[in-house]
């Protein structure tokens, strides 16, 4: 037993290590995907979140109401409205996500999402985890698929960003012991698995022949390590796919590269460098008002859009004119993953004509330009499914 000023920041870490170990041991006896086809009744959980992220949700659940309103006519498809996971109940609560609404997101078999807003030391609000990461946890939303295209300079990746463990896994867990502050970065065979396989299937399921591993391994030996020796071995398993590997602070300047940036198809990461690397990514689609992404699960899906709740958009009364083509991209990537794929495909058509073709209404965050509903409306117009 260990006495002195060691012996409380040695139980936290030996508590850390438990639990952690018991995740790796769950992980591990996970059975397969949901099958979303065999259920009699799909239900879309509807949370607007934050911030700007009720005026964006709304707009993205009115285009996603209309596609599927045959389904929801039918009693095949229910959008189920969760309003209760916002800052103030959170805080309330001193809790990343209340009790209650952690189970109204379980009885949902989707979950779209809009920003919700993430404190830190210093705010007025308590130092809760952020909600985003809570849920990735909780729902075990292991993938964080973030495509991000530009048609006419070539640009067509799509990231997928490693979201339960990494430096987020303890994210809120580190520990200072007199002058020496130390947080944690947990990774898990089962969990870089899960996360690059899902990678290379995607890649050879959409036909592209490359797969980017991005790491600092070179210098972070333990964890990055063993992302990328993971990541070597299930390469063998898809022959026609090549992967390569990147150390990120490269992949950051090679994205800028107009000669190289092409040729980078799908990019796995581990958690924080998924985290900035996308942000960047998104900038050059037109900023992270436009880039959607998924957080895919076993059993659980939920759809965000890449960005935060912006409050002082609210503050200024911007929020009527904030971008929803995030969420109309993550909405995009819903249908996809319900096995609704031609909706799916107009939705994402009627977007590239409204964002990158046509672009008959500009979205400016102000009233100098459009508002969201006005976009959505004009995305709407181009749909030829409904
Ligand atoms: C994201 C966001 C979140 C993250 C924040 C809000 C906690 O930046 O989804 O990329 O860091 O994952
Ligand atoms: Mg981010």
């Amino acid at each position: 037993m260990m006495c002195g000023p060691l012996s409380a920041p040695t139980a936290h870490f030996t508590k850390l290590l438990e639990d952690q170990l018991a995740r790796a041991r769950r992980m591990a006896q996970d059975d397969g995907l949901i099958d979303y086809g065999a259920l009699d009744r799909l239900i879309i959980g509807v949370c607007g979140g934050d911030g700007i992220g009720p005026a964006i949700t709304a707009q993205s659940e009115r285009v996603l109401k209309l596609l599927l309103r045959d389904e929801a006519a039918a009693g095949r498809v229910e959008f189920r409205v969760i309003d209760s996971l916002t800052i103030e109940r959170r805080a309330a609560a001193n809790r990343a996500i209340p009790e209650d609404t952690l189970e109204e997101l379980k009885a949902c078999h989707v979950i779209l999402k809009g920003p919700t807003t993430t404190p830190r030391a210093g705010d007025p609000w308590p130092n809760i985890e952020s909600a985003n990461v809570a849920m990735r946890k909780e729902l075990d939303l292991f993938a964080n698929v973030r495509p991000v295209k530009v048609p006419d300079q070539g640009i067509d990746w799509v990231f997928f960003r490693e979201n339960t463990e990494g430096a987020y896994a303890a994210g809120s867990l580190g520990l200072e012991v007199e002058d020496v502050a130390v947080d944690f970065t947990v990774v898990t065979t089962a969990g870089c698995r899960r996360l690059i396989r899902a990678a290379f299937e995607h890649a050879k399921k959409t036909g592209r022949d490359r797969v980017s591993i991005v790491t600092k391994a070179n210098v972070i030996k333990t964890t990055d390590g063993k992302f990328l020796s993971i990541a070597r071995e299930i390469a063998k398993d898809y022959p026609g796919i090549t992967m390569d590997d990147w150390y990120v602070d490269i992949v950051a300047a090679k994205l800028v590269d107009p000669k190289r940036r092409r040729d980078f198809q799908v990019l796995a990461l581990p958690n924080l460098y998924g985290d900035i690397i996308t942000d960047e990514a998104a900038e050059f689609q037109g900023g992270v008002g436009t880039a959607g992404s998924a957080n895919i699960g076993a059993r659980y899906a939920m759809f965000e859009a890449i960005h935060g709740s912006a409050p002082r958009m609210v503050e200024e009364g911007r929020d009527i004119y904030a971008d929803p083509c995030s969420m109309l991209r993550a909405s995009v990537m819903l249908l996809e993953h319900i096995g609704r794929a031609a909706r799916a495909r107009d939705l994402e058509r009627a977007l590239d004509v409204c964002m990158f073709e046509e672009k008959r209404l500009r979205i400016t965050g102000r009233d100098t330009g459009c508002t969201g509903a006005e976009f959505a409306d004009y995305v709407c117009s181009k749909l030829t499914t409904v």
